[in-house]
């Protein structure tokens, strides 16, 4: 009788079409889903009077994104907003204390002016994104503030045609829901009057710019929220000109959405300000590299979620995920063993989450 040979037993080849077949579920689960949207339709016109769908633009002093043709065409049809994911940002727009470089800022402006999209202004005083000769040293309020006031009279006022909403004050609230006074160089220096005033000279500088507060970690009511909400109803009753709170959403697919979104950005609106999805992104766990038909299926869901509170609050002005392709996502580097965070692939085929989405723009206002 012939020796057989290792590996060619029944249980061998069994076990390698079970592992075949495994693998190609999950290959399956990535497999070009067309957005339910008739061809040649823009998925930006579905997009419901009142609210803007839109996405970060990938970059930073470069973008790789921008000289990728199927990118750029795929912002000009899905999109009536766009935010700079870093362009924007101290660290790029002011290479010192007294020079400005607009270029890459405005290269997302000019992209949002050739599309007729709007853009969100990100972000005016955050403690990241800083150059290190504005956080490698310590500031009197009397130098730091009149800095400030030029940047952000400068700024809003260059992108006053396309601008409509501007991310005024990120993230200055910690984890424990106390003001950032240590990270944020800006109120480091001078206090949460520094973040008053910057709301007042962004009103000045572009009276129809809707400013924003916005964070992460607020999506649901919580106690970061909460003090959110204390705060804007201090600085509302002191007259500081703010008018709309952001919540970033940076999801876990695994966790999901709380189930008070709605309830959330509603009380925000019951103050008489706008409200924003800002950074919408739902990172997969990747133990496998590749997401299972029941992760991508559950993504979807999530970003349904989101989008329907949103959609269920008329003063929900704008919708905006942090990248649309999972080729440019901010994801696998900052969140090591995660990815497949964005509405499409990297080959730009449609996850089952923008088929969500576009059902649920189609659906308008609930
Ligand atoms: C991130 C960008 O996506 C990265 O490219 C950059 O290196 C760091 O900042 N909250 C924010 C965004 O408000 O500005 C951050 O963007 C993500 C978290």
């Amino acid at each position: 009788m012939t020796a057989r040979r290792p590996g060619r037993s029944p249980r061998f080849l069994a076990g390698l079409a079970v592992g075949l077949v495994a693998v190609a579920t999950a290959l399956s689960a990535c497999a070009a889903v067309p957005p339910n949207v008739p061809t040649g339709d823009r998925i930006r016109d579905t997009v419901p009077t009142g609210v803007d769908f839109g996405t970060a633009i990938e970059g930073g002093r470069t973008s790789r994104a921008l000289d990728d043709p199927t990118y750029v065409s795929t912002v000009a049809t899905t999109f009536t907003s766009v935010t700079p994911e870093n362009q924007m940002k101290w660290s790029i727009v002011r290479p010192d204390a007294a020079s400005f470089d607009f270029a890459p800022a405005d290269q997302v402006a000019d992209l949002a002016r050739r599309n007729g999209q709007r853009m969100r202004g990100h972000t005016l005083l955050w403690h990241g994104g800083n150059p290190s000769w504005l956080t490698g040293r310590s500031w009197e309020c009397s130098e730091l503030r009149p800095i400030v006031k030029q940047h952000v009279t400068t700024l809003v006022s260059r992108y006053a045609d396309v601008v409509r909403e501007w991310d005024v004050a990120n993230e200055i609230l910690d984890g424990g829901a106390n003001l950032r006074t240590s990270e944020n160089p800006f109120i480091a220096a001078c206090g949460i009057d520094i973040v008053k005033d910057a709301f007042r000279w962004a009103h000045e500088a572009d009276p129809k710019a809707r400013l924003f507060l916005t964070d992460y970690d607020v999506e649901g009511v919580n106690p970061k929220s909460d003090a959110y909400l204390a705060l804007v109803k201090d600085l509302l009753a002191e007259g500081v000109p703010v008018h709309g709170f952001g919540i970033q959403a940076h999801l876990d697919n695994r966790e999901g959405a709380p189930g008070s979104v709605q309830a959330n950005l509603q009380r925000f609106a019951d103050l008489g300000l706008d409200v924003a999805v800002t950074e919408l992104d739902v990172k997969v766990p990747l133990p496998m590299a590749i997401p299972s038909q029941a992760s991508l299926r559950r993504q979807a869901d999530v970003y349904g979620s989101v989008l329907d509170a949103c959609l269920r609050v008329s003063r929900c002005t704008s919708f905006t995920v942090w990248g649309f392709t999972d080729r440019y996502s901010w994801v696998p580097e900052y969140r090591p063993g995660y990815g497949s965070a964005t509405l499409m692939t990297a080959e730009y085929e449609a996850k089952p989450a923008l088929n969500t989405i576009v059902d649920r723009l189609k659906q308008g206002r609930r």
